[in-house]
């Protein structure tokens, strides 16, 4: 079984979703967690599921479009529980729904770009000056099979936002490598959470399926298992890749 045990581990956006699939496997993993997101009765019900079980945790609400309220969660991070070792910048999303091009009105595209590829940008720049000088580090980033290829599903600045991620996290890679620090990305599709599982009616649902090769939806705990093996040291000759987790969607 990886690792983490006493690793400090902040999974930004873990209040819901992949997020917090991600936060309850390391914290079985032995990790100390960071829930994170805006809504804090959500992250309560993280941090509460964490505790119960024998893990470690604690909450940290900020908007991770703003540097300021990185930095300032950052701080209450350090005094809380030490520096960061591990970092997912999961938070984000799509603002925006599937359209042509030229129905993408200029905040719609800035919303998009803001909530992934600059979300993304600034919270590895609050965290990564500490990894360089501790000289280690995790660093796993989340894209989307958006970003792998044109599709019509696909809202065109979330997946141009996403795809930027994958580039900024092979660039981290480069650039932070000879500190000690490894820097990868995974590009989920089709991962049912509770934000869209009730919201897709049965004809849809069987369809979206039948899209998949495996034949079935993913879950939070397929990310997770992921993000647990590139947090870890099995996977210390890893960086700078892009892990599709997306039940063979992108090869059709
Ligand atoms: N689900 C999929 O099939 C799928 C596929 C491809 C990629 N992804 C990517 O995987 C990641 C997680 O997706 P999900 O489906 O788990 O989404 P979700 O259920 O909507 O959860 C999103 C999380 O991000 C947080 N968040 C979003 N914007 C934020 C901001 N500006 N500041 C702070 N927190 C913010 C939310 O916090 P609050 O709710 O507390 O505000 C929440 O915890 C996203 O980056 C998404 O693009 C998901």
């Amino acid at each position: 079984m990886s690792d983490l045990n006493g690793k400090v581990a902040l999974v930004t956006g873990s209040s819901r979703g992949i997020g917090a699939g991600i936060a309850k496997e390391f914290a079985r993993h032995g990790a100390k967690v960071v829930v994170h997101g805006r809504d804090t009765a959500a992250m309560s019900a993280v941090r509460a599921e964490i505790e119960q079980a024998g893990g470690q945790a604690i909450q940290v609400a900020a908007d991770v479009t703003s540097f300021a309220e990185i930095e300032d969660m950052r701080g209450k991070v350090e005094r809380a529980f030490g520096p960061i070792d591990v970092l997912v910048a999961n938070a984000g999303g799509t603002p925006i729904k599937p359209s042509p091009l030229e129905e993408i009105s200029e905040d719609g595209w800035h919303a998009s770009v803001d909530a992934n590829l600059t979300a993304t940008f600034l919270t590895i720049k609050s965290v990564l000056p500490g990894m360089k000088e501790r000289g280690s580090g995790a660093i796993i980033t989340i894209s989307s099979a958006a970003a792998r290829r044109p599709h019509p599903g696909s809202p065109i600045a979330y997946a141009a936002a996403k795809a930027g991620i994958e580039l900024l996290t092979k660039d981290v890679a480069a650039q932070a490598g000879p500190y000690g620090i490894r820097a990868n990305c995974i590009a989920p599709e089709g991962i049912r959470t509770e934000q869209n599982a009730d919201l897709l009616p049965t004809a849809v649902l069987e369809q979206l399926i039948e899209q998949h090769p495996l034949r079935r939806l993913g879950t939070p705990e397929d990310i997770a298992r992921a993000a647990v093996f590139l947090a870890s040291a099995d996977s210390s000759w890893i960086t700078g890749i892009v892990v599709d987790i997306a039940g063979g969607a992108v090869l059709v």
